[in-house]
């Protein structure tokens, strides 16, 4: 199936991303989040997206207007994903959470539609268990930020079809994106070996070994990191490094449990980025 329509569940880093790329090359989007302030913030990221996008001279005003126009506020989720071809979840990462949201949408949808998860590294096979179509499921990871950074994880369920994997494919390739195929499993490729990074990373913080300074330039020079793993976690979020380590502690054991700094900072509402604090300040 071609896709033409999507819905994107989740206003947040993400669904605004995935919304914005979409949109870009000519697919039409209903983005939903649970409060109507939450899609308004979600559509000015938007805007904020094309208008850098213009000003790096890489979409014209033409461009920028349609990306815009493509995308379409819904608040009600039955209405959003009601007639679309494939849905992109985008919300916490939280599998009970999923599950509930799952459900809702699969009563809501066509029959035909497919629906996709952008979890980090949660089970897409255990999202697929809740709905009538485990077949037509399947993990769409993409990566931040959306717009620049080129790979798609597509996530294959124990149900997944051929004809799903084909579909979620062709939609990131749509999407200018490259895809690699990846059975499910904690953490999937990237997050299974860059988690560990980060986390140790917060470890030797934690110790007192070096500053976040020296780490991330440790990381940056010799490593050849093109940001330091610190950084980087604040650019991630906190909040969803420290739940896709103990994803990945549950499926691997407790040496990837997240560390207790972790854990504090997010307690705390230090969120890296998007709360303004993490490892670093942010104005
Ligand atoms: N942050 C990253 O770099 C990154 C990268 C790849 C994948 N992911 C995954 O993408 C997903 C979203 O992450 P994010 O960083 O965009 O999070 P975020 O916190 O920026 O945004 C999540 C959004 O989902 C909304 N939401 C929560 N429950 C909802 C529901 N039931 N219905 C509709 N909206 C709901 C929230 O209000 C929020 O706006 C997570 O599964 C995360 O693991 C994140």
């Amino acid at each position: 199936m071609e896709i033409k329509r999507i819905a994107v569940i989740g206003a947040g880093l993400m669904g605004t991303g995935i919304a914005y790329q979409a949109a870009r090359f000519g697919i039409e989007v209903n983005l939903n989040d649970i409060k109507q302030e939450f899609i308004t913030n979600g559509m000015n990221k938007i805007k904020s997206m094309v208008k850098t996008g213009v000003d790096k001279g890489k979409i014209d005003l033409k461009a920028a207007k349609s990306i815009v126009d493509g995308i379409k506020p819904v608040l009600d989720v039955a209405e959003a994903v009601k007639d679309v071809d494939m849905v992109v979840e985008a919300i916490f990462e939280n599998m009970e959470v999923k599950k509930e949201l799952f459900k809702k949408i699969d009563a809501a949808a066509r029959p035909d539609t497919i629906l996709a998860s952008n979890t980090s590294s949660l089970s897409i096979s255990e999202m697929a268990s809740v709905t009538s179509r485990p077949e037509k499921f399947i993990g769409t990871h993409f990566f931040s930020p959306v717009p620049a950074m080129k790979l798609v994880e597509v996530v294959v369920g124990d149900k997944s079809s051929d004809e799903t994997i084909e579909t979620a494919i062709a939609f990131s390739k749509k999407l200018d994106k490259t895809p690699v195929k990846v059975k499910d499993s904690p953490g999937f490729i990237v997050n299974r070996i860059l988690i560990p990074v980060l986390t140790e990373a917060v470890k030797i913080l934690q110790e007192g070994l070096a500053s976040a300074e020296d780490i991330d330039t440790a990381m940056s020079l010799g490593a050849n990191f093109p940001a330091g793993p610190l950084q980087l976690a604040d650019f991630v979020g906190l909040d969803i490094a420290r739940a896709t380590a103990e994803t990945l502690e549950r499926g691997f054991g407790a040496c990837y449990a997240p560390p207790k700094l972790l854990v504090e900072k997010v307690d705390k509402g230090e969120l890296g980025m998007k709360s303004g604090k993490g490892f670093y300040e942010y104005k």
